[in-house]
Protein backbone atom coordinates (compact mmCIF):
# COMPACT_ATOMS: atom_id res chain seq x y z
CA UNK A 1 0.00 0.00 0.00
CA UNK A 2 1.05 3.33 -0.71
CA UNK A 3 1.20 4.96 2.27
CA UNK A 4 2.28 8.92 1.84
CA UNK A 5 0.28 11.84 0.46
CA UNK A 6 0.61 12.08 -3.68
CA UNK A 7 3.76 14.26 -5.06
CA UNK A 8 2.16 14.99 -7.75
CA UNK A 9 -1.58 15.18 -8.24
CA UNK A 10 -3.46 16.03 -12.02
CA UNK A 11 -6.90 16.84 -12.26
CA UNK A 12 -9.45 16.56 -15.18
CA UNK A 13 -12.21 19.28 -13.83
CA UNK A 14 -15.00 17.89 -14.89
CA UNK A 15 -19.16 18.97 -14.05
CA UNK A 16 -19.03 22.51 -14.42
CA UNK A 17 -21.93 22.66 -17.23
CA UNK A 18 -23.97 20.06 -15.45
CA UNK A 19 -23.57 22.12 -12.18
CA UNK A 20 -24.79 25.76 -13.54
CA UNK A 21 -27.57 23.65 -15.79
CA UNK A 22 -29.00 22.44 -12.59
CA UNK A 23 -29.35 26.04 -11.52
CA UNK A 24 -30.58 27.40 -14.51
CA UNK A 25 -27.25 29.56 -14.83
CA UNK A 26 -25.11 29.72 -18.34
CA UNK A 27 -22.39 27.28 -18.67
CA UNK A 28 -19.59 30.05 -17.81
CA UNK A 29 -21.13 30.42 -14.28
CA UNK A 30 -19.81 26.87 -13.71
CA UNK A 31 -16.37 27.49 -14.85
CA UNK A 32 -16.83 30.35 -12.78
CA UNK A 33 -17.66 28.25 -9.47
CA UNK A 34 -14.67 26.15 -11.08
CA UNK A 35 -12.15 28.69 -10.73
CA UNK A 36 -13.26 29.00 -7.37
CA UNK A 37 -13.41 25.29 -6.39
CA UNK A 38 -9.73 25.55 -8.00
CA UNK A 39 -8.33 28.19 -5.61
CA UNK A 40 -9.96 25.94 -2.70
CA UNK A 41 -7.96 22.95 -4.21
CA UNK A 42 -4.65 24.41 -4.53
CA UNK A 43 -4.69 25.13 -0.91
CA UNK A 44 -5.96 21.77 0.22
CA UNK A 45 -3.36 20.52 -1.81
CA UNK A 46 -0.35 22.76 -0.53
CA UNK A 47 -1.91 22.22 3.21
CA UNK A 48 -1.38 18.59 2.59
CA UNK A 49 1.59 18.57 1.35
CA UNK A 50 1.00 17.81 -2.14
CA UNK A 51 3.98 19.25 -4.41
CA UNK A 52 2.52 19.30 -7.98
CA UNK A 53 -0.95 19.78 -8.92
CA UNK A 54 -1.65 19.76 -12.86
CA UNK A 55 -5.18 20.86 -13.70
CA UNK A 56 -7.17 20.41 -17.29
CA UNK A 57 -8.52 23.87 -17.74
CA UNK A 58 -8.97 24.04 -21.67
CA UNK A 59 -8.48 21.23 -24.13
CA UNK A 60 -7.57 21.04 -27.95
CA UNK A 61 -10.95 19.86 -28.36
CA UNK A 62 -12.72 22.30 -26.25
CA UNK A 63 -12.42 24.74 -28.96
CA UNK A 64 -15.67 22.70 -30.59
CA UNK A 65 -18.03 24.12 -27.94
CA UNK A 66 -20.36 27.21 -28.05
CA UNK A 67 -18.38 30.38 -28.98
CA UNK A 68 -20.39 31.88 -26.44
CA UNK A 69 -18.65 29.78 -23.77
CA UNK A 70 -15.18 28.95 -25.79
CA UNK A 71 -15.20 33.33 -25.41
CA UNK A 72 -16.62 32.87 -22.00
CA UNK A 73 -13.81 30.85 -20.67
CA UNK A 74 -10.79 33.16 -22.19
CA UNK A 75 -12.16 35.98 -20.08
CA UNK A 76 -12.48 34.43 -17.25
CA UNK A 77 -8.77 33.10 -17.57
CA UNK A 78 -7.63 36.57 -18.31
CA UNK A 79 -9.53 37.59 -15.22
CA UNK A 80 -8.69 34.78 -12.86
CA UNK A 81 -4.83 35.35 -13.69
CA UNK A 82 -5.37 39.36 -12.77
CA UNK A 83 -7.24 38.41 -9.61
CA UNK A 84 -5.09 35.75 -7.55
CA UNK A 85 -1.88 35.77 -9.19
CA UNK A 86 -0.70 38.19 -6.23
CA UNK A 87 -2.56 35.35 -3.58
CA UNK A 88 -0.62 32.76 -5.80
CA UNK A 89 2.85 34.44 -5.23
CA UNK A 90 1.65 34.87 -1.39
CA UNK A 91 1.39 31.16 -0.68
CA UNK A 92 4.29 30.64 -2.86
CA UNK A 93 2.50 28.45 -6.00
CA UNK A 94 4.76 28.55 -8.83
CA UNK A 95 2.28 28.75 -12.06
CA UNK A 96 3.10 27.33 -15.47
CA UNK A 97 0.82 27.00 -18.46
CA UNK A 98 1.14 23.39 -20.79
CA UNK A 99 -0.66 23.75 -24.24
CA UNK A 100 -0.42 25.37 -27.03
CA UNK A 101 0.08 29.12 -27.23
CA UNK A 102 -0.36 29.81 -31.17
CA UNK A 103 -3.85 29.65 -31.36
CA UNK A 104 -4.34 32.22 -28.03
CA UNK A 105 -5.07 35.25 -28.34
CA UNK A 106 -2.45 38.15 -27.79
CA UNK A 107 -4.47 39.23 -24.52
CA UNK A 108 -4.30 35.49 -23.66
CA UNK A 109 -0.59 34.76 -24.04
CA UNK A 110 0.63 37.68 -22.32
CA UNK A 111 -1.54 37.10 -19.30
CA UNK A 112 0.02 33.45 -19.23
CA UNK A 113 3.79 35.31 -19.41
CA UNK A 114 3.08 37.47 -16.91
CA UNK A 115 1.81 35.04 -14.38
CA UNK A 116 4.22 32.89 -14.92
CA UNK A 117 7.34 35.57 -14.69
CA UNK A 118 5.58 36.81 -11.61
CA UNK A 119 5.27 33.32 -9.96
CA UNK A 120 8.60 32.15 -10.86
CA UNK A 121 10.84 31.15 -8.22
CA UNK A 122 8.21 29.81 -5.64
CA UNK A 123 8.56 26.19 -4.57
CA UNK A 124 6.13 25.10 -2.10
CA UNK A 125 3.22 24.08 -4.89
CA UNK A 126 3.77 23.74 -8.59
CA UNK A 127 0.95 24.38 -9.95
CA UNK A 128 0.12 23.54 -14.02
CA UNK A 129 -2.43 24.61 -16.01
CA UNK A 130 -3.21 22.83 -18.97
CA UNK A 131 -4.68 25.11 -21.59
CA UNK A 132 -4.71 24.84 -25.25
CA UNK A 133 -3.70 21.16 -23.86
CA UNK A 134 -4.02 17.28 -25.37
CA UNK A 135 -2.00 14.56 -25.25
CA UNK A 136 -2.03 13.51 -28.52
CA UNK A 137 -0.56 16.98 -29.50
CA UNK A 138 2.15 17.08 -26.46
CA UNK A 139 3.51 13.82 -27.48
CA UNK A 140 3.49 15.14 -31.47
CA UNK A 141 5.14 18.28 -31.04
CA UNK A 142 7.91 16.21 -28.39
CA UNK A 143 8.11 14.26 -31.49
CA UNK A 144 8.83 16.69 -34.09
CA UNK A 145 11.37 18.67 -31.71
CA UNK A 146 13.48 15.89 -31.55
CA UNK A 147 13.03 15.30 -35.37
CA UNK A 148 14.49 18.87 -36.08
CA UNK A 149 17.48 18.23 -34.51
CA UNK A 150 17.89 14.98 -35.66
CA UNK A 151 18.21 13.71 -32.12
CA UNK A 152 17.21 9.65 -31.55
CA UNK A 153 13.88 9.28 -29.73
CA UNK A 154 14.08 7.31 -26.72
CA UNK A 155 11.43 7.24 -23.39
CA UNK A 156 13.83 9.66 -21.88
CA UNK A 157 14.75 11.74 -24.79
CA UNK A 158 10.89 12.06 -25.72
CA UNK A 159 9.64 12.44 -21.98
CA UNK A 160 12.07 15.34 -21.46
CA UNK A 161 10.99 17.49 -24.72
CA UNK A 162 7.37 17.19 -23.05
CA UNK A 163 5.20 20.27 -21.76
CA UNK A 164 5.46 18.89 -18.50
CA UNK A 165 9.60 18.64 -19.37
CA UNK A 166 11.45 17.02 -16.20
CA UNK A 167 8.60 16.74 -13.28
CA UNK A 168 8.03 13.93 -12.11
CA UNK A 169 4.65 12.18 -13.72
CA UNK A 170 1.20 12.59 -12.02
CA UNK A 171 1.06 9.90 -8.84
CA UNK A 172 -2.75 10.57 -8.86
CA UNK A 173 -5.25 11.24 -11.63
CA UNK A 174 -9.00 12.05 -10.50
CA UNK A 175 -11.74 12.93 -12.95
CA UNK A 176 -14.53 15.06 -11.22
CA UNK A 177 -17.67 14.66 -12.78
CA UNK A 178 -19.25 11.18 -13.17
CA UNK A 179 -17.22 10.14 -16.33
CA UNK A 180 -14.31 7.60 -16.61
CA UNK A 181 -12.02 8.10 -18.71
CA UNK A 182 -8.70 10.57 -19.48
CA UNK A 183 -10.19 12.65 -22.72
CA UNK A 184 -7.05 13.03 -23.92
CA UNK A 185 -5.21 14.41 -21.07
CA UNK A 186 -1.48 13.69 -20.17
CA UNK A 187 -1.66 10.32 -22.00
CA UNK A 188 1.98 9.88 -21.64
CA UNK A 189 2.51 10.87 -18.36
CA UNK A 190 -0.72 8.56 -16.86
CA UNK A 191 1.23 5.49 -17.79
CA UNK A 192 1.69 4.37 -14.30
CA UNK A 193 -0.68 7.04 -12.73
CA UNK A 194 -3.12 5.98 -9.81
CA UNK A 195 -6.99 6.60 -11.64
CA UNK A 196 -9.64 7.94 -9.28
CA UNK A 197 -13.12 8.84 -10.41
CA UNK A 198 -15.87 10.30 -8.42
CA UNK A 199 -19.59 11.74 -9.07
CA UNK A 200 -18.68 15.13 -7.21
CA UNK A 201 -18.62 18.12 -10.32
CA UNK A 202 -15.74 20.04 -9.75
CA UNK A 203 -17.93 23.21 -8.81
CA UNK A 204 -18.49 20.87 -5.30
CA UNK A 205 -15.44 19.64 -4.94
CA UNK A 206 -14.04 20.62 -1.73
CA UNK A 207 -11.49 19.25 0.82
CA UNK A 208 -13.22 16.80 1.88
CA UNK A 209 -13.40 14.95 -1.58
CA UNK A 210 -9.61 15.67 -2.16
CA UNK A 211 -9.04 13.71 1.41
CA UNK A 212 -11.20 10.79 -0.05
CA UNK A 213 -9.38 10.70 -3.46
CA UNK A 214 -5.94 10.99 -1.42
CA UNK A 215 -7.37 8.17 1.37
CA UNK A 216 -8.65 5.82 -1.97
CA UNK A 217 -4.58 6.26 -3.55
CA UNK A 218 -3.20 5.51 0.10
CA UNK A 219 -4.96 1.88 -0.17
CA UNK A 220 -3.49 0.97 -3.64
CA UNK A 221 0.00 -0.93 -4.28
CA UNK A 222 1.30 0.88 -7.09
CA UNK A 223 3.98 -2.25 -8.35
CA UNK A 224 4.61 -0.49 -11.62
CA UNK A 225 5.56 -4.65 -13.06
CA UNK A 226 6.46 -6.10 -9.87
CA UNK A 227 4.21 -8.54 -8.13
CA UNK A 228 3.30 -7.99 -4.29
CA UNK A 229 5.47 -10.66 -3.49
CA UNK A 230 8.57 -8.62 -4.85
CA UNK A 231 7.52 -5.06 -3.37
CA UNK A 232 7.32 -7.13 0.32
CA UNK A 233 10.22 -9.00 0.02
CA UNK A 234 12.43 -7.38 -2.69
CA UNK A 235 15.81 -9.83 -3.73
CA UNK A 236 18.88 -8.73 -2.39
CA UNK A 237 20.48 -7.16 -5.45
CA UNK A 238 17.12 -5.17 -5.94
CA UNK A 239 17.60 -3.55 -2.31
CA UNK A 240 21.17 -2.78 -3.04
CA UNK A 241 19.85 -0.87 -6.91
C1 LIG B 1 -15.27 20.68 -17.87
O1 LIG B 1 -16.57 20.78 -17.38
C2 LIG B 1 -14.55 21.88 -17.53
C3 LIG B 1 -13.95 22.71 -18.44
C4 LIG B 1 -13.96 22.47 -19.88
C5 LIG B 1 -13.28 23.93 -17.99
C6 LIG B 1 -12.56 23.78 -16.69
C7 LIG B 1 -12.27 25.13 -16.18
C8 LIG B 1 -12.31 25.47 -14.87
C9 LIG B 1 -12.54 24.55 -13.76
C10 LIG B 1 -12.11 26.82 -14.45
C11 LIG B 1 -10.67 27.17 -14.45
C12 LIG B 1 -10.48 27.75 -15.74
C13 LIG B 1 -9.73 28.76 -16.00
C14 LIG B 1 -10.05 29.48 -17.24
C15 LIG B 1 -8.63 29.21 -15.12
P1 LIG B 1 -17.76 20.74 -18.41
O2 LIG B 1 -18.07 22.14 -18.84
O3 LIG B 1 -17.44 19.80 -19.52
O4 LIG B 1 -18.92 20.18 -17.53
P2 LIG B 1 -20.12 19.26 -18.01
O5 LIG B 1 -19.54 17.91 -18.33
O6 LIG B 1 -21.01 19.22 -16.80
O7 LIG B 1 -20.77 19.93 -19.18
Amino acid sequence: MSSAVPHHIAIVMDGNGRWATRRYLPRVAGHKAGVDALRRCVRACAARGVSILTVFAFSSENWNRPQEEVSGLMELLVIALSREVPQLVTDGVCLRFLGERAGLSAAVRSGLVRAEAATAGNTRLHLNVCFNYGGRWDIVQAANRLAQRGATVTEESLAAEMQMGQLPEPDLIIRTGGEQRLSNFLLWQAAYSELYFCNTLWPEFDEHALDLAIAAFCQRERRFGKTSEQLRDPAPSQQAA
